[in-house]
């Protein structure tokens, strides 16, 4: 079957109801809202907060957990200059910057404005806003500066971090003293990086405070090109796992023009999203460049010995680097859904259980003698039992059920006069919407099995 194509996207779902479920239902704000914003940056909100969790909880699960090659770290977001020299940001971080000469003055970035114009590089550009001519492009630095210490002087600037990564490298004797790994293993990471990215956009798709979930595989030479396929299907799945669609996601291997200046080969995981087919996670793999050059600008010997042959080498390096903020954007659009419940419209979010910010939603019918006490219980049963719950008591169970449906909540348990009656609830499932009674005993044991047993989407995939 042909691949969707971002019209076809649209009809099942657009960036502008993602963007105002987010804002309805406490995802995500703009940023500095009552000063009328700040130039793409975004709040998270509490529900916001709990799904970025559980998306950074999977992959240190799939990291760390579930593996025992891989050990983690969390280095400091300002490094000494020095870092980004070797690593060839200050000189090779650039996009370049074009700016409409016409009436409205605005920036774009010229690479990006080829490719939606369908352009080859000799092509001639106008601006597309007015129309005006465009300035020659130049390159602009992605990286925010400022000054470490009171004065802001000559010799105190220091960067924000656009990459995790280069935290990583300059600790791998660190780590390798510690640690008592012998290639292959990684060190994995997860904070926040800063671009000053000239059009950021799209929501959380492209903004310029973003947080990224990187980690370095550090190999034998001669075992990279093996690690980086077992690299590419290890995250693809991931994401497959966690509900993504197999239709809407396909691995694009980079063209050569298109490599980083550290990459000797980098495949894109793509997903389709309502703006078109973007880059959700990328792997890379970046040779020996990073620790070749810390080595060579630090003068500290980057080299693994191995202690059964004598041999030393530069470690090579495979990298699948992804983002928190894009990552969770893909799941909120893939599992965005209105259907019809009883004749109505509902809005649902089919969020993978392991993601969805409440699991378990326990609501009383109101008003009744004992029931309210009787589901403060069973929410406290999954309280204790680290199962993040929620209770609702306002409104009409109905309005509780969308609520909820909205929020991606996997299930609804209702506490009503046959649980004084007899210690049973029903229990709803988001998307079947079958409804079951379970006797309270068996609750927390029945939805934390359900947490961990293997899901899809009940979404359809057009290749299936
Ligand atoms: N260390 C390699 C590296 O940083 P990248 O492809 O530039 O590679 C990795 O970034 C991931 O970080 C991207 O696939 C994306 O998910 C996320 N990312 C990068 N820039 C971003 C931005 N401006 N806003 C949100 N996420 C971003």
């Amino acid at each position: 079957m042909a691949e969707p194509t971002a019209d076809e996207r649209n009809e099942e779902v657009t960036m502008d109801e993602i963007v105002a479920l987010a804002k309805r239902r406490g995802f995500v704000f703009p940023a500095s809202e009552i000063y009328g914003g700040l130039g793409s940056t975004y709040d998270y909100g509490h529900y916001g907060v709990l799904l970025k969790n559980n998306v950074r909880n999977e992959w240190w699960r799939s990291m760390l957990t579930e593996r025992d090659d891989i050990v983690a770290l969390d280095s400091a977001i300002m490094q000494h200059p020095r870092v980004w020299e070797a690593s060839g940001h200050l000189e090779g971080f650039t996009d370049p910057l074009v700016q409409c000469l016409g009436d409205c003055k605005k920036r774009w970035r010229e690479d990006h404005l080829r490719e939606e114009a369908g352009l080859g590089p000799e092509d001639e550009l106008v601006c597309p806003e007015c129309g005006g001519e465009l300035s020659e492009p130049r390159n602009f630095n992605l990286m925010f500066q400022t000054h470490m210490g009171p004065v802001a002087e000559e010799g105190n600037e220091v960067f924000l971090r656009p990459e995790t990564a280069q935290g990583i490298f300059i600790n791998f004797k660190n780590v390798l003293n510690f640690a008592r790994k012998s290639p292959p293993f990684g060190i994995a990471q997860v904070g926040k990086s800063f671009r000053n990215e000239i059009t950021p956009g799209n929501f959380i798709f492209r903004t310029r405070e973003f947080e990224q979930m990187e980690m370095e595989f550090f190999v034998p030479p001669d075992q990279a090109e093996e690690w980086y396929r077992t690299w590419i299907d290890i995250r693809r799945d991931w994401y497959l796992d966690l509900g993504i669609r197999p239709g809407f996601l396909t691995v694009r291997p980079h063209g050569p023009d298109e490599l980083s200046h550290y990459s000797s080969g980098t495949s894109d995981i793509e997903y389709l999203f309502p703006i078109g087919w973007s880059e959700l996670e990328g792997i890379a793999n970046r040779g020996d460049f990073d620790l070749s050059r810390h080595q060579e600008f630090s003068r500290e010997k980057m080299e693994y010995l191995d202690q059964k042959t004598g041999d030393r080498y530069l470690p090579h390096v495979i990298e699948p680097a992804a983002g928190v903020d894009r990552a969770a954007l893909a799941f909120l659009v893939d599992s965005f859904e209105v259907d019809e419940v009883e004749g109505r419209e509902r809005t649902v979010l089919h969020l993978h259980p392991r993601l969805a910010p409440v699991k378990v939603a326990v609501l009383p019918l109101v008003g009744k003698e004992g029931q309210p006490e009787k589901a403060r219980e069973v929410f406290d049963a999954f309280r204790r039992a680290g199962i993040q719950a929620e209770y609702d008591q306002g409104g009409s169970i109905g309005k509780r059920y969308r609520r909820q449906d909205e929020i991606g909540t996997p299930y609804g348990v209702t506490v009503d006069h046959q649980t004084m009656e007899d210690g049973t609830v029903t229990l709803r499932d988001r998307d079947s919407l079958e409804q079951e009674r379970l006797p309270i005993e068996s609750l927390v044991e029945e939805i934390a099995g359900r947490l961990v047993a293997p899901w899809t989407s009940p979404k359809p995939d057009p290749r299936s």
